[in-house]
């Protein structure tokens, strides 16, 4: 019985070699854990990484014709602006498309194909709208009335695109720009009441 109370006693303080590969093994995690949030760390500082911002820079409402029997017939120019502020990477947009629409009813969907924004730059693009006659029901025509009168019109403007970039060790980054936005005009004269409409997250 001594005996093996005897052996047993330096076996239990003889630290197994499987124990030594585990803790040599963990601390190999813990050192690559902080080497690599160092890194990711000093990246993000080094390159700012910024989200690229879709937003609507301008807008013209040319002619539109509103007929007695509810007819609407609408010609809208839109200029998106898509901007990449990371001064060290440029940007790709994907998957890109906007829907017009007066009272939830669809006027237009406008796509673009995919583009890329240089660093630290934006590009600007214009689309034209031409709708066709689209009929009204009482509740829209009202607004419409509504609007001639105020002398202000709205119309929804709605799409997102999937933009990524390229981040210096952190690989690419993808994110989805939303916009979602009120286009104001003047009835008279058709001039875009700016309302700031971007897809930057305040
Ligand atoms: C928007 O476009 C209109 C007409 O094209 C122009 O008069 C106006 O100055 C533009 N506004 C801005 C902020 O660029
Ligand atoms: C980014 O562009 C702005 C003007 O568009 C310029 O003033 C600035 O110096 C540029 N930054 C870099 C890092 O190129
Ligand atoms: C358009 O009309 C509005 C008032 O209806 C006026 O405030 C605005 O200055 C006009 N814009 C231009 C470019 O004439």
């Amino acid at each position: 019985m001594f005996d093996k109370s005897k052996r047993g006693y330096p076996q239990f303080r003889r630290t197994h070699p499987f124990i030594w590969c585990l803790a040599i093994i963990c601390s190999l995690i813990c050192i690559a854990v902080i080497v690599s949030g160092a890194a990711v760390f000093i990246g993000y500082m080094v390159m700012h990484p910024r989200i690229p911002i879709l937003s609507v820079a301008n807008a013209t409402l040319g002619t539109m014709r509103y007929s007695q029997d509810g007819l609407l017939e609408t010609q809208m120019t839109i200029i998106i602006r898509a901007e990449n502020d990371n001064t060290k990477a440029h940007a790709s947009f994907s998957d890109t498309g906007f829907i017009l629409s007066f009272q939830g009813l669809v006027i237009a969907k406008l796509v673009a194909d995919p583009f890329d924004v240089e660093k630290n730059s934006s590009i600007y693009f214009n689309y034209e709208v031409t709708s066709d006659e689209i009929p009204l029901d009482s509740a829209r025509r009202h607004q419409v009335d509504l609007s001639l009168k105020e002398r202000v019109i709205t119309f929804d403007f709605k799409g997102d695109s999937r933009t990524q970039w390229r981040v210096w060790l952190l690989g690419s980054v993808k994110f989805w720009c939303h916009l979602d936005c009120q286009l104001r005009f003047h009835t008279s004269n058709g001039t875009y009441i700016s309302s700031g409409c971007t897809s930057k997250t305040k």
